[in-house]
């Protein structure tokens, strides 16, 4: 009986360690953190002086930035591919991130109460 018990406490904590290992290593980091998110998938691309445009979430008003996700965001992107993952940024990202980082960037719009560029 004693055994048992043994192995039932190191399954369950074998598994809750896998969980939140893998949870934690996904390709793109945090996955509910649309602020890291957005400095390690945006903004590498549309730093300041960049040839694909400057872009911080205060860079557009929040309306601009709902109707850039809904209709431009992955025609935009669909060739892009991403140096770090070596991989298209829209193959990587999956939709709770995309949604995370659209979260951060209306939350910080430049209409917003809190605009933000992201730097600090
Ligand atoms: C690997 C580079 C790369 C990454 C990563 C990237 N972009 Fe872009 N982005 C581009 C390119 C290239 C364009 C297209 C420029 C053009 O068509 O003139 C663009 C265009 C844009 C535009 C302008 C669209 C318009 O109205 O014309 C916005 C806004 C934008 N990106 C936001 C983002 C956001 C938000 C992320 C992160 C989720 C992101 N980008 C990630 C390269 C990138």
């Amino acid at each position: 009986m004693k055994i048992l018990k043994l192995i039932v406490v190191m399954t369950w904590l074998f598994l809750s360690f896998v969980l939140i290992t893998t949870r934690g290593v996904t390709a793109g980091g945090d996955k509910d953190n649309g602020k890291e998110l957005f400095k390690q998938n945006c903004r590498v691309c549309h730093e300041k002086d960049s040839p694909n445009g400057e872009f911080t979430p205060m860079s557009l008003t929040q309306d601009q930035w709902k109707a850039f996700f809904k209709n431009k965001f992955e025609a935009k992107h669909k060739d892009v591919i991403l140096d770090r993952e070596k991989k298209k940024l829209l193959e990587f990202l999956t939709t709770q991130q995309i949604e995370a980082i659209q979260k951060f960037c209306v939350d910080h719009a430049a209409d917003s109460e809190q605009p933000q560029t992201c730097s600090e």
